[in-house]
């Protein structure tokens, strides 16, 4: 199946029309892959961060946390995305036009992603691909681009070196230590950020689906991987999910499967992954999402990103195809190890209590204090703490040590090395992190595509319904007053403002050209009632209650409305 470009040109257009979404820049002539939400599309981004932020708070052990999307150079390489953050890019030599290589071979191969640039550069001259703008066939070797934007933070010269963030993950390992404090130490926790993600993409395309700044929302869990896993996941018995795995080397065959049993068959290597596969799964559903265009899809061992070990992408089916959502891994304790080797913080550790103590005989070097305090009067108390957690086995005289950028020479004589019997109740260890990160642009895409709906009238005109679920869709009721005279209008006011009393709901009032233009237009921007004030409503002060989806008119007093929507 491959893309739609017809359903997707004409959904666009409402969108831009109607206020949802826009290229940005327009008036300027646009900048590729850089989108504006509108009226209508600010308030549906909301909802959809609102509903993903409480659907994770209400676990219980998760807390939201923001940081800068300025990131000095050091952090990002120690994350490693200075070096391993790139796309292989081909330029065609005929006419200079880039493009990310393995996208030239979708259609021509299973999985481009996960090809170095020697198989890429084989596969473009093996099926002769064109250059997608000058038809020629002459391709130089595909090179890696790295995908982030730099820049310079303080004034040019003494400024340091930048970059704006490819994903908001670091912003959690490296507010770990607060967040475990926060948590008085006690593992499974997690941490969420919504914010802005900056990449470079080579050639971005598919309206909404390809950014150079997106929405992302991510959430690092921090378990220990030696604790058990006790998730319920047959509380999902009854949902079948499609799941590829990885082929090793072999064909893909997608299947159809509970979590919970293909975690048992190690098809799914972890469980916290599972769990946050379903978990993820379930959202979706509620946001709107059609489950039967959801599948997951294992990637390949050479696909993962560098810090990954196992990793599935929540895959969505709209009119581009299959496109990763969101991308749920197991990144091991990778971030957290590679922050602590650079900073030398020993803060980036969790404790963990041994099911039973332990009698552990070890060897210590314990210093002489009257050799070493007169000999390093206010600095001994340091140097101790610093040789006390020294394996005494291991130590050659004279022994240089460094704390604070200073260093002390320790002779012989001035320590004891011996045996010592002690209780060790536990051990420091570095958590895991299993992490769903959220593409919430492409999450919202494919919410509007699946609820939009042509539907054909009798007289073959075409009607477009977008059937967005409540609280998600951007207005939940319109109120229309059938004409702007003899009262009506200031009916339709009063009843705002009652229904504004009673639920925090956004009402809209629309008093502009025919009802049924009005209903059309309600329709197809999304919202779910419509409540119309006429003649009767000055006679007996009931109103017509028209609901979007089946198109029903219920005739309620107000009561019966400010019941109705208490309960919306
Ligand atoms: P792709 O293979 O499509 O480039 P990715 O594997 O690089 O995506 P991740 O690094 O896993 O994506 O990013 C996490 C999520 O962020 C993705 O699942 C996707 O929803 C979203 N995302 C990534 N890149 C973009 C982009 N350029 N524009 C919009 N959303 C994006
Ligand atoms: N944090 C996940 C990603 O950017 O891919």
């Amino acid at each position: 199946m491959g893309a739609d470009e017809h359903k997707s040109r004409r959904l666009m257009s409402l969108l831009k029309k109607r206020g949802y979404i826009q290229p940005a820049f327009e008036l300027y002539g646009g900048v590729a892959g850089l989108y504006d939400y509108g009226p209508l599309g600010g308030r549906l981004r909301r909802n959809v961060i609102r509903k993903w932020l409480n659907h994770w708070i209400k676990l219980g052990n998760i807390v939201e946390i923001d940081s800068p999307t300025i990131t000095p150079e050091a952090v990002l390489k120690a994350s490693g995305h200075i070096g391993a953050f790139n796309d292989y890019a081909s330029e065609c030599k005929s006419c200079n036009s880039i493009f990310r290589t393995d996208h030239l071979l979708e259609g021509f191969h299973n999985n481009p992603d996960s090809l170095d640039n020697t198989a890429l550069d084989k596969e473009l001259l093996n099926h002769d691909i064109q250059c997608p703008s000058c038809n020629k066939t002459d391709w130089a070797p595909s090179e890696p681009l790295n995908l982030m934007f730099s820049t310079t933070i303080g004034a040019s010269k003494g400024g340091r070196r930048a970059f704006m963030r490819p994903e908001t993950a670091q912003g959690m390992f490296l507010q770990y230590p607060s967040i475990y404090r926060h948590f008085r130490g006690k593992l499974p926790f997690g941490a969420v950020q919504i914010g802005k993600g900056y990449r470079n993409e080579i050639s971005p395309r598919q309206g909404m689906i390809r950014l150079r700044e997106f929405n992302m929302a991510e959430l690092e869990y921090f378990i220990d991987p030696e604790s058990n896993k006790n998730y319920n996941l047959q509380l999902w018995d009854e949902v079948l999910v499609n799941l590829i795995p990885d082929p090793m080397g072999g064909d893909s065959k997608e299947l159809s499967s509970t979590i919970n049993e293909a975690v048992e068959k190690g098809i799914i290597r972890d469980k916290t992954v599972g769990w946050f596969m379903i978990k993820t799964y379930e959202l979706m559903s509620e946001l709107g999402i059609n489950t039967e265009l959801i599948r997951f899809r294992q990637h390949e061992i050479d696909e993962m990103a560098h810090y990954a070990t196992d990793c599935w992408d929540l895959e969505i089916f709209g009119c581009y195809g299959w496109i990763e959502c969101v991308g749920i891994a197991n990144r091991g304790c990778y971030d957290l190890k590679a922050h602590q080797k650079v900073t030398k913080s020993n803060e980036l550790k969790a404790w963990r209590d041994f099911e039973k103590e332990l009698e552990i005989e070890k060897v210590v070097c314990s210093p002489i204090q009257s050799i070493v305090g007169p000999q390093f009067k206010d600095k001994s108390k340091m140097i101790t703490a610093h040789l006390e957690e020294l394996n005494g086995l291991e130590i050659e005289f004279p022994l240089t040590i460094n704390i604070n950028r200073e260093q002390f020479i320790i002779e012989e004589h001035m320590v004891e090395i011996k045996k010592i019997k002690s209780i060790e109740r536990g051990e420091w260890f570095t958590p895991h992190v299993v992490e769903p990160a959220f593409g919430i642009d492409r999450i919202i895409w494919h919410i509007l595509e699946h609820s939009y709906q042509e539907v054909s009238k009798e007289n073959d005109e075409k009607y477009t319904i977008l059937s967005l679920k409540n609280n998600i869709c951007p207005i939940d009721f319109s109120v229309y007053p059938l004409y702007e005279k003899d009262g009506m209008p200031e009916i339709a006011h009063e009843i705002i403002d009652k229904i504004r009393e009673v639920n925090e709901i956004n009402i809209n009032y629309d008093g502009s050209k025919s009802i049924g233009r009005r209903y059309a237009r309600g329709d197809e921007i999304g919202t779910p009632y419509a409540i119309t004030v006429d003649h009767q409503t000055l006679e007996d002060k009931t109103v017509t209650l028209r609901e979007r989806d089946t198109q029903n008119q219920t005739r309620l007093s107000l009561e019966e409305l400010v019941q109705f929507v208490s309960k919306y």
